[in-house]
């Protein structure tokens, strides 16, 4: 067989000339403003960014090529949302003291019906759908207790091609009727799950002891035991939302250290393991994420709705553990991985202790998109544009709303250009969302 000739990898490939942004390290954007993105399949059949870099630069490397011009368009990395519940779609807005009586008077009864496979359906492909039109391409996702509800989601994602990792709930105790499972029929279900979807095209499977109240110690044990048999399987729970959660995992682990090293002492601290809201934590349980490998879910718009507190970044980089964005819908109120920057900002700059420290744009865009991959295990798989990272990408219209096309229209340097976006913009902003297709390089 003849080496490929230029022009048949050339059929293979498409690319995108606008302003692109991605980033040469964390927290270090790069935007080209006349920029070329150029995507092709990998030996794999998968489609990838094959070069970046200025449209002058570029192009006269690649004659003949299919080009799509989009003047004053800005092409970006498809968003990450490291922690987002798709049962909970219909719960968000629903004000309560706080995450105990919001748990029981809304998110409990709401899954509950997750038993319905065709409730979830339902649900799933309006979720997965909200995720697309809000630039979301990536999710780490909690389901219910009905492994049905895990069929429905992954289901869902894997008809749009999607990133998607998912798991089923575990919550043997403590728990309502219609959401608690059984200790060991949870444990089976979790393990047909995984070798059902983990790995199946762009999806991923995670363990999902919900948090320590809800599971027995016996679920926890045998949660830790799968997590040790599948190590490239993540796992995500809950921690250390609320000062009442808190209290609880104290009465029920009286000798733990704290509530973080109850969830050690069963297996359950690992790269791929990730953690929602990490709040109520001190340097000892920071340095026991730094050391696991353990990763936080940072749920901004979650822990302002429900009163939960603020995640401390000041604390997280003094000891250097790994975190990203997530927007905890249900408890979070917003899809918008906007939204859930600005609310990012608000905490940079309310829980900090040194006055007017906050979260820089190019900080926050980073820990929505590159630095919640690299906190999922999947840097250089999504969450930037650099070449080998699979095609997912939007391209934003920084023209959207009259205010936002005055707004950026001013901006003098880039971080101005990402802060109008991230204060003014939402869904309106998202003009296309592009999904890497996995395509093979000899095919139509
Ligand atoms: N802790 C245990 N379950 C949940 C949940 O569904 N949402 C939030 N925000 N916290 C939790
Ligand atoms: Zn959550």
């Amino acid at each position: 067989m003849g080496k490929p000739d230029h022009c048949s990898i050339l059929v293979n490939m498409k690319a995108w000339r606008a302003s692109v942004l991605y980033f040469a390290d964390p927290a270090q954007a790069v935007l080209e403003t006349d920029g070329l993105l150029v995507v092709g399949p990998d030996s794999a059949g998968r489609q990838v960014v094959q070069a970046v870099g200025s449209y002058s630069a570029l192009a006269p490397r690649f004659p003949g090529l299919d080009i799509t011009h989009l003047p004053g368009r800005i092409i970006a990395p498809g968003f990450v949302d490291m922690h987002i519940h798709y049962p909970q779609l219909d719960v968000i807005g629903s004000p309560a003291e706080g995450l105990l009586p919001w748990l029981e008077n809304y998110t409990f009864p709401h899954e509950s019906r997750f038993s319905d496979a065709a409730h979830s359906t339902e649900v799933a492909s309006f979720f997965v759908d909200e995720l697309l039109r809000h630039g979301v391409t990536t999710a780490l996702a909690f389901a219910t207790s009905h492994p049905a509800s895990v069929n429905a989601l992954l289901g869902e994602a894997q008809r749009r091609k999607l990133r998607m990792i998912a798991g089923k709930v575990l919550q043997d105790q403590n728990s309502p009727d219609g959401v608690r499972d059984d200790t060991e029929q949870g444990l089976i279900d979790t393990e047909a799950l995984i070798s059902r979807w983990h790995g199946v095209d762009r999806l991923g499977y995670a363990i999902t002891p919900r948090f320590v109240p809800s599971c027995s110690e016996a679920q926890l044990r045998g949660a830790g035991q799968l997590a040790a048999r599948y190590a490239d399987v993540w796992i995500q729970s809950h921690v250390a939302e609320n000062k009442d959660e808190v209290a609880w995992v104290k009465e029920l682990y009286p000798q733990a250290r704290s509530y973080l090293s109850v969830y050690e002492q069963f297996g359950l601290l690992r790269p791929r393991a990730v953690y929602a809201h990490c709040i109520h934590i001190d340097d000892e349980d920071r340095a026991l994420m730094r050391s696991t490998g353990t990763a936080a879910a940072v749920s901004p718009t979650s822990n302002l709705f429900l009163g939960s507190g603020f995640f401390d970044y000041l604390g997280a980089d003094r000891t250097g553990f790994l975190y990203g964005l997530a927007s905890d819908v249900g408890g979070g109120t917003s899809f918008s991985p906007f939204h859930t920057m600005l609310a990012a900002y608000y905490v940079g700059r309310e829980g900090q202790t040194k006055a007017g420290v906050s979260l820089s744009p190019q900080q926050l865009w980073w820990q929505h998109t590159g630095g919640a991959a690299r906190a999922l295990g999947l840097e250089g798989v999504v969450g930037n544009l650099v070449p080998g990272c699979e095609a997912d990408f939007v391209i934003l219209n920084p023209q959207a709303t009259p205010l936002l096309a005055r707004k950026t229209a001013q901006a003098g340097s880039l971080d101005e250009l990402l802060f109008a976006l991230i204060v003014l913009g939402d869904d309106r902003v998202i003009e296309q969302v592009v999904i890497s297709q996995a395509k093979s390089a000899s095919g139509p």
